[in-house]
């Protein structure tokens, strides 16, 4: 018997597909919150494969306390901060992520959505409404920006980047500019995107929007540095990992109007959103949704299960992360 202990209850799609497999022995962490520490030390003991959330801190303590046999890290997120992967590397513990083309699609359709709530000003208006102040119709009541025409930066041309490159540029004639540690032809051919350092692409973009993984040359990456460099008009948009802002950096920038404003799904110290933060109106704050959606969670589901499947068939499982 195979033994798989799942950290949290994710969607049945891949659960399904692996309580199928009469030789795996799944243990579900039964409640519908981050399952305490404490409780993961009691309950990985000997489980063959972990299936993680990314809030659980999978580190040495946790390989120790799961014991020799264990082999495998099917994380149910794209990042894979949360994994210590030397560690496993070390210890020949195989780390798989949940990548899926669905993924990409979700968080790319949830960047445009906080660039066009902030743009068009959309929670700041619908709280003026809710709230009864309007009036009547006004000439320059609650004016916003078109997005049509402007310039953005990608940070990092992943799958996600692109898909938010290729979808504005399309549909609103959006120019883009990139910056990733390789240059990317395809965004290039399909985009036109133009390949900038770092400091010329805040300096050109009217929206820069963040898709790096967090690692240790990540972290910090948008600092007080760079946020002065950015245009006071632009605004600036974090689906990848609160860590790759200094978020108190972000709050001053913010605060002295020296950008306009920011649309972030994900903060430095999860789950905590900084009261500073939640305070300012030129901002909009998702709490870490930007691929939660039905379709999306399932995919993710399916793609650790298939990753599981791979591994204990003696494949390389499709999303090996090294
Ligand atoms: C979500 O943040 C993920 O990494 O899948």
């Amino acid at each position: 018997m195979t033994k798989i202990f799942v950290t949290r209850h994710i969607p049945e799609a891949g659960l399904a597909l692996l309580r199928k497999k009469k030789s795996l022995k799944l243990d579900v962490y039964e409640k519908d919150r981050v399952i305490p520490r404490r409780e993961l030390l009691r309950r990985v003991r000997g489980a063959d494969i972990i299936l993680s959330i990314l809030t659980d801190h999978i580190d040495a303590k946790v390989m120790d306390a799961a014991g020799p046999q264990l082999a495998m890290i099917a994380n149910y997120a794209v990042g894979f901060d949360n994994v210590d992967l030397a560690t496993a590397k070390a210890r020949k513990i195989v780390v798989t992520n949940a990548s899926c083309p669905e993924v990409s699609e979700s968080v790319a359709e949830h960047v445009i959505a906080l660039l066009f709530a902030l743009a068009h000003r959309v929670a700041e208006t619908d709280a003026f409404a809710r709230a009864g102040k309007y009036r009547g119709w006004g000439p320059e009541l609650l004016l916003g920006w078109d997005v049509t025409g402007k310039t953005l930066g990608i940070i990092g041309a992943g799958a996600i980047g692109q898909g938010v490159a290729c979808r504005l540029h399309d549909g609103f004639g959006i120019k883009i500019l990139y910056s990733d540690v390789r240059r990317n032809p395809k965004i290039e051919k399909e985009t036109g995107a133009k390949y900038r350092k770092l400091d010329d692409l805040l300096r050109q973009s009217d929206v820069v929007s963040l898709h790096v993984p967090l690692l240790p040359s990540t972290k910090h990456l948008i600092g007080a540095h760079e946020l002065l460099r950015m245009k006071k008009t632009a605004v600036i948009i974090n689906t990848s990992r609160g860590p790759v802002i200094d978020e108190q950096a972000l709050i001053d920038a913010l605060r002295t109007g020296a950008i306009a404003g920011a649309g972030l799904d994900v903060y430095e110290h999860e789950p905590s959103i900084p009261r500073a933060l939640r305070r300012l109106r030129n901002v909009v704050l998702t709490p870490h949704t930007a691929s939660a959606t039905e379709e999306t969670r399932g995919a993710m589901s399916k793609a650790a299960a298939a990753n599981i499947l791979a591994f204990l068939a003696g494949k390389t499982p499709p999303n090996v992360v090294r």
